[in-house]
């Protein structure tokens, strides 16, 4: 093997505003209940934003703590990746505002909208363009403020989602070219347009000239995802020669309890290496990845040198995994 550029974790930060809604505060609300949201779907709670609280506030916390871990100062990212679907709005690109707010200073700034996909799409495009050597040091964050988009009457998609940021910092080191490097690893992203109705939302600044509601045909989404999901992860491990089942850490996208399980079972990854944050954040869409990952680095589970495989799916249908050494 050959050196290579490797973009490697120097930090990572979350924030999930401070009120959380129960179930049981949903079902004031619309006719459901928390055993039929826990049952279907594992979730229990979820944060919901401030009035005035942003997606790019949200980000810009994560980012402040993720750098702070990182020992790095603003001035010293030259990328600032946004993953989100709910933009302050609908240009300029919430990293710009991110990156104002921060005090980054002159840097690369950009959104991708890959929906619930966005933070492997956007880890993916990061480590590409540090590969290069178009940037050195990145923030990539995943964050969302899905409760604007939510149709609060609908009880079919209302309970499913939440709000929150999460964010890594990574930076361009000389690795080995093996297996054994620290850093992103391999990477499989996908998309598939003629799914494009099953999950979307009836909105937009093109077609309807408003912000819209998110709408979902939940049976089709389960069905794609377990398939999609198993798929890109084994193709990823695959470029390694390594199977999915070997592993540290199994960090889904956490969309509901059902998919994971039923994803890691044919996998192979048992139980105690998937991280599964769904209870308590419900589905956060870009953001959920790096909250999950958050999670399991500051309570001690995600050590430095741990393999760590990241898989989402989303609305499009697009879909992808990361491998990587932490
Ligand atoms: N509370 C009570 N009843 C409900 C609720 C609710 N919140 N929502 C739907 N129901 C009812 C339906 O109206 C239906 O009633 P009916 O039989 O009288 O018509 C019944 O429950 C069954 O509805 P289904 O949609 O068939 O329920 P299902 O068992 O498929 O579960 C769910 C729905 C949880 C959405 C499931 O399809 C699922 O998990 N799909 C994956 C979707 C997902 O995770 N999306 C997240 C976004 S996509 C992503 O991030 C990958």
């Amino acid at each position: 093997m050959s050196p290579r550029r490797r973009s490697v974790v120097t930090g990572v930060g979350a924030r999930l505003p401070e009120r959380v809604v129960t179930n049981d505060e949903l079902s004031e609300r619309v006719d459901t209940s928390d055993s039929w949201i826990r049952e279907r779907t594992g979730i229990r709670q979820r944060h919901i934003a401030a009035e005035g609280e942003l997606t790019s506030d949200l980000a810009v916390a994560a980012a402040r703590q993720a750098l702070e871990r990182a020992g790095r100062r603003p001035g010293e990212i030259d990328l600032v990746l946004v993953a989100t679907s709910t933009p302050d709005n609908t240009f300029p690109a919430t990293a710009t505002a991110v990156q104002r707010k921060l005090g980054t200073g002159p840097a690369m700034a950009l959104d991708l909208q890959a929906v619930c996909a966005g933070y492997v799409y956007a880890l993916t495009t990061a480590e590409a363009l540090l590969r290069c050597g178009r940037a050195r040091r990145a923030l990539v964050i995943g964050a969302e403020t899905f409760s604007r988009i939510l149709d609060w009457e609908d009880r079919a998609t209302c309970v499913l989602f939440g709000d929150g940021a999460g964010a890594l910092v990574i930076e361009a080191e000389e690795g080995t070219g093996t297996v054994l490097d620290r850093g992103i690893l391999a990477a499989a992203l996908s998309a598939d347009g003629r799914h494009y109705g099953h999950l979307y939302v009836d909105g937009g600044p093109s077609s309807t000239g408003t912000v819209g509601h998110l709408r979902m045909n939940g049976r089709e989404v389960f069905r794609h995802a377990v398939a999609a999901l198993v798929a890109s992860a084994r193709e990823t491990c695959g470029e390694l020669g390594i199977a999915p089942g070997e592993v540290d850490w199994f960090v889904p996208h956490q969309a509901n309890r059902r998919i994971i399980e039923a994803v890691a079972k044919r996998l192979e990854i048992p139980e105690e290496r998937v991280v599964m944050t769904v209870d308590r954040h419900a589905n956060t869409s870009a953001a959920s990845i790096p909250l999950a990952l958050e999670c399991a680095w500051s309570e001690g589970r995600l050590r430095r040198g741990d393999l760590v495989l990241a898989s989402a799916i989303g609305g499009g249908f697009a879909w992808g995994s990361v491998l990587l050494r932490w």
